[in-house]
């Protein structure tokens, strides 16, 4: 029976959903958080225990573990430009952090572990629609950071018996996300501020979006379902859209179709097309997105301006 479940990074934007869902489904549950990125603010009046600590320090992060059935492991730094600038810390808080934490779960005798792997920037420019047979060609560090953790997450499901399941997340949108600095956050504030929407390239480049609340249910099916693992799962909507077309969304929800758009250069280390199949989500997990882009976005807009209206 699981009892206890640890989420790392559980007050960042996944994270802090996912307690959400967690406590629902009757779990208790632990959240391990540098407050790095996270909000302490984002699990107020939450019933969580709150482990503070860095899992680039392999000592301070034993003890979160203890007493912990199931763990879903989600610190980490998101963010691909930040990796291409500054290599190290990603690799410290992601590859390092990633081998401390299924160290630690390891000695603690941890049933199983979730890991948050990433679908476009580990699999780099290849020819979409992708899946879990495409060949990963990572184009920035990010991306070959997260590589190297899956084939960890796997290593340590063989040489020490550690079960573990990789899910790939699509580009994920949706509350307890105003912390973020992607392109979701980007529209909505150019446009609150009546500035113009920035699209990098000219607007053809693809991304697969997915609702934090689909994303969420898929990791309670991996953390919970009855699996051989270790498995790597896409959680995916299986759709491409183009930013011209996320863009074309928010001046209709945002009730300004004349709302400019600004162009500027591509960014390196971005893919140009991405989406991926969620098939063997559906064969091994059940999965299905349930919430459509236009809907999802709609929803985060309402949730993005109640939050401006707080502050
Ligand atoms: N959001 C997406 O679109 C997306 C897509 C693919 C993969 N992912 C992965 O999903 C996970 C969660 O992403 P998110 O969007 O919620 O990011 P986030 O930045 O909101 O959350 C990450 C959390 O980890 C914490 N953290 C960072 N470094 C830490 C460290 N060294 N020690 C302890 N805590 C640390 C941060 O404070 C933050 O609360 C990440 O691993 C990310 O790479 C996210």
């Amino acid at each position: 029976m699981i009892d206890r479940v640890l989420v790392t990074g559980g007050a960042g934007f996944v994270g802090s959903n996912l307690v959400r869902l967690l406590l629902e489904r009757g779990y208790a549950v632990r959240v391990l958080d540098n407050f790095a990125r996270g909000r302490q603010a984002y699990l107020q009046g939450l019933d969580v225990e709150i482990v503070e600590a860095d899992i680039r320090q392999a000592e301070a992060i034993g003890g979160a573990f203890a007493g912990v059935d199931r763990a879903v492991h989600l610190a980490a730094l998101g963010s691909v430009v930040e990796s291409i600038e500054d290599p190290v810390t990603n690799f410290e808080s992601n590859v390092l952090g990633t081998f401390n934490v299924l160290r630690a779960a390891t000695e603690a005798g941890v049933e199983r572990l979730v890991f948050s792997s990433t679908g476009g920037a580990l699999i780099g420019n290849a020819t979409p629609p992708v899946n879990e047979n495409s060949l990963p060609r990572p184009i920035s560090p990010y991306g070959a950071g997260k590589l190297c953790c899956e084939a960890y997450c796997h290593a340590f499901a063989h040489a020490y018996g550690l079960p573990t399941v990789a899910t790939r997340f699509a580009n994920v949108y949706g509350a307890y996300s105003d912390h973020k600095q992607g392109v979701i956050n980007q529209f909505f504030r150019r446009i609150q501020a009546e500035q113009p929407m920035v699209i990098y390239g000219d607007g053809s480049a693809t991304r697969d979006y997915i609702h934090v609340d689909d994303i969420c249910r898929g990791l309670l099916s991996a953390l919970t379902l009855d699996l051989s693992t270790p498995e790597v799962i896409h959680l995916a909507s299986g759709e491409e859209t183009s930013l011209a077309t996320l863009a074309g969304y928010f001046k209709e929800i945002s009730g300004q179709p004349d709302h400019p758009i600004e162009f500027a250069d591509r960014r390196p280390g971005e893919v140009e097309r991405n989406f991926a199949t969620y098939d063997r989500a559906r064969e091994v997990l059940g999965f299905h997105p349930e919430i459509s882009l236009r809907e999802g976005l709609a929803m985060t807009w309402d949730w993005l301006c109640q939050r401006n209206l707080d502050e």
